[in-house]
């Protein structure tokens, strides 16, 4: 059985990060004024016109296995960013939760295509667990605009101009669908942190996953539903190594709160560590 629950993991990793297309091409949208530092506004008129008709320009990529692994690229069709490490991560800490009686559901704050947390139902669904609830939390229309003056690094942060990361509800929901895990052990909170997280119905938590990228995204997560995680459940970060806001406010929380846990490295850019 342990086999047979492993091999269906495992099959889900690779899917939901598309890993089957990795030495293929890619064409990603191209953030005009990011990655060809554009300042004429005639040209930058000319592509908001095109998108008015459906088309965008495009960069050609090639993907390779080392990001895929590290999740560290914006995959045109996986239904998660995260890569394989992290998706393992969640294995990992998700069975350990289980075997160990932990009590309480499973969260991701900033789930974009839903692949992160469609692994947490599948996990459940492996191990017949019907009594955990997995939370999906996101605004599902992108990143806020910075808010500069309570959350001063976020003062330049751009996430919320990227199209590519406003993913409505019913596609995560469809997302769901298509690994036929869209049931009632799933629930969404749809709306910016700030504003669900503190009225979510969540009782306890034994794994939080942040993954919002911003300052403010990762505080508003960390202030409303660390105080929930139970003793011996997790707290994953996917953003320590790739976003300094978000890094600066898991600092900051920690030592506001004088949490000593050990920070383990889970690739390039994740870490986690274990709630005492
Ligand atoms: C990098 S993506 C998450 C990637 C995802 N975990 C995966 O498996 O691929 C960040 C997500 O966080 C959401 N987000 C960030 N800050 C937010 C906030 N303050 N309120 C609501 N949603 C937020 C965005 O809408 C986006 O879907």
């Amino acid at each position: 059985m342990e086999d047979l629950r492993l091999a269906y993991l495992e099959l889900l990793k690779q899917t939901i990060i598309d890993l089957n297309r990795c030495g293929s091409k890619e064409y990603r949208p191209i953030h005009y004024g990011r990655k060809l530092n554009l300042t004429v506004k005639p040209l930058l008129n000319v592509f908001s016109k095109m998108e008015h008709k459906r088309l965008v320009v495009c960069e050609e990529v090639v993907n390779t296995l080392e990001n895929r692994m590290n999740g560290r690229d914006w995959p045109q069709y996986a239904d998660s960013m995260i890569g394989y490490k992290r998706l393992t991560n969640i294995q990992d800490c998700v069975t350990d939760v289980l075997h160990n009686n932990i009590e309480g559901d499973l969260i991701e704050t900033g789930v974009w295509r839903g692949g992160a947390v469609i692994f947490m139902r599948a996990i459940l669904k492996a191990y017949n667990c019907t009594d955990r609830i997995v939370w999906a939390a996101d605004s599902y229309e992108g990143l806020p605009q910075p808010n500069a003056h309570k959350y001063f690094a976020d003062k330049d942060d751009q996430h919320h101009t990227f199209n590519e990361l406003k993913i409505s509800l019913e596609t995560v929901k469809e997302n769901f669908r298509k690994y036929d895990l869209l049931d009632e052990q799933v629930r969404f909170l749809k709306g910016w942190f700030k504003d669900t997280l503190p009225v979510a119905p969540i009782k306890k938590l034994a794994v939080l996953r942040l993954d919002g990228d911003m300052y403010e995204s990762t505080m508003d997560a960390l202030t409303n539903l660390y105080p929930k995680v139970s003793k011996g459940g997790y707290i994953i970060i996917d953003d320590w190594g790739a976003v300094e806001g978000c890094k600066l406010a898991v600092l900051d929380y920690r030592k506001q709160n004088n949490i000593t846990a050990e920070i383990v490295p889970i690739d390039l850019d994740g870490i986690y560590w274990k709630k005492l």
